[in-house]
């Protein structure tokens, strides 16, 4: 019988080939130009999973973009694995940084280079791949349900409402994704948590129309000097965040587990040299890894307003504004917090100025259980394919739709991810190591058949 690493070298051109068709489709869910090309990539998918056996496949249209659903169902007394990832992608401006065009990839050393490379295209595609091995060669341990949606990199606004319609239809005993990263080929990990997100957009209107800087500057107050002086107070100078009530629900996390944390190789000034800063800051207290696994965090996206154009041009700007997205961590609340920002951002806000405050998405945090059949069957699958344990990382990114899979469905995740944080994910020239991409495909069918083992 074929092995896995048999059949990804007699198709490697083929898969390439393939993923290379879905990553040209550019499924920009936050453009509403981009529409047809959403309908397009659940097309494809749902033909590929098809084409992958299937015996079942669908397109769910939403009130957004649409959802792909398949299955293969072979008994009742096996387990049941829920496929979840996404087929959007961010944006991919400024495209003027690309080396080679986002939406036409091209394999540059060893790696694949486009926009949705890693997030979430190709890891989406290790698992479609790692599923028509594993009908093909009769070799499919458990029942298999995916689910893709077309939503994620916005907030996966109809996803909620498709899973507590189709219930039944999901039911599974673990949902699988490859949406995070993994420390590196030599340091497998896996993801045992997710931060949480509230994301806010604020506006400040001064004077109902821009004024001339010098008839009016002076007396006048400036609604972009008000938004800076208001987000400079949201911290103090330890980097703690100063919205009432915004740590209450934090969960402290045990010394103990600190320190497990801290077993993990960082190298602090590889990391700086890989994102080309000379230091780094953050909230006092805390290391570099425990800022961005276990503590919230407030930062600003994007800030306008005013003149930003060539040249100079001397007013005293109508309008300003900010998008700022607060991670969380467990037990925060997305609403919660989103209305505690709003309370004091609205209770700062000076006269002689109107302040708006939206909140735009989020959700909350993740945490994986590491004492369970399926973790331990991720575990024993990654260590097999990489030759290493892999060891459980708290992440710092998000995907909020996850927490709300265990509130609707029940049904806990785990984050085998095979991403680097270097693969440059939201930004220009993202790629996805060619290693990686093949590795993932081995590691999967490696995951269903510990994982029926285990829940023998
Ligand atoms: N795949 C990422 C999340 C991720 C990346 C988690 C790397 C861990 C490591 C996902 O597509 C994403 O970008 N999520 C967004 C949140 C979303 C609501 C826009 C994020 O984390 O910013
Ligand atoms: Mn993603
Ligand atoms: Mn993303």
């Amino acid at each position: 019988m074929t092995s896995i690493s048999t059949y990804i070298e007699q198709n490697r051109d083929r898969f390439l080939e393939e993923l290379f068709e879905l990553i040209r489709i550019p499924s920009v869910s936050a453009k509403q130009e981009n529409i047809p090309d959403m309908i397009r990539a659940a097309e494809f998918l749902k033909d590929s999973l098809e084409k992958a056996g299937a015996s079942k496949a669908k397109i769910f249209p939403t009130a957004g973009n649409p959802v792909v659903y398949a299955e293969k169902l072979i008994s009742p007394k096996l387990p049941t694995v829920l496929v979840y990832g996404h087929y959007d992608v961010q944006p991919a401006e400024p495209l003027d940084l690309w080396k080679s065009p986002p939406f036409e990839p091209e394999v540059r050393d060893g790696r694949i280079w486009a926009r949705g490379a890693d997030d979430d295209k190709g890891q989406l595609f290790m698992h479609v791949k790692a599923f028509e091995f594993m009908t093909g060669t009769g070799t499919l341990p458990c029942n298999v349900k995916f689910m893709i949606e077309g939503e994620e990199e916005t907030g996966s606004a109809s996803l909620e409402k498709f899973c507590r319609d189709n219930k039944k239809m999901l039911a599974a005993d673990v949902i699988l994704i490859s949406d995070t990263t993994m420390v590196a080929p030599d340091l497998p990990s896996i993801t045992s948590g997710l931060r949480g997100l509230s994301y806010m957009q604020v506006e400040v209107t001064g004077p109902d129309h821009d004024l001339h800087s010098g008839i009016y500057g002076g007396a006048v107050v400036n609604p972009c000097n008000v938004l800076c002086d208001m987000i400079a107070s949201l911290k103090d100078r330890n980097g703690h965040i100063t919205i009432p009530g915004f740590y209450d629900d934090v969960l402290t996390v045990s010394r103990k587990e600190r320190n497990e944390m801290a077993k993990r190789p960082f190298d602090r000034e590889k990391y700086m040299k890989s994102i080309g800063v000379d230091d780094l800051g953050g909230e006092k207290g805390y290391t570099d890894l425990e800022r961005t696994g276990i503590r919230p965090t407030l930062d600003i996206n994007g800030i306008w307003g005013g003149f930003t154009g060539e040249g100079t041009k001397t007013i005293l700007p109508s309008k300003a504004f900010a998008k700022i997205s607060m991670r969380l961590v467990p037990d925060q609340n997305a609403e919660k917090t989103a209305s505690l920002f709003s309370d004091y951002f609205l209770s700062i806000a000076p006269r002689g100025v109107n302040v708006k405050v939206e909140y735009l998405h989020g959700g909350e945090a993740y945490v994986s259980p590491l004492d369970t059949p399926e973790y331990q069957a991720a575990a024993m699958a990654v260590e097999e394919s990489f030759g290493k344990k892999p060891i459980p990382v708290r992440s710092g990114g998000s995907i909020p739709i996850v927490s709300t899979f265990e509130k609707i469905l029940g049904i806990k995740s785990i984050l085998m991810g095979f991403g680097l944080d270097t693969d440059a994910i939201h930004s220009p020239n993202e790629n996805y190591p060619l290693f990686n991409l093949f590795k993932g495909i081995e590691t999967i069918p490696l995951f269903y058949s510990h994982y029926a083992r285990l829940k023998k």
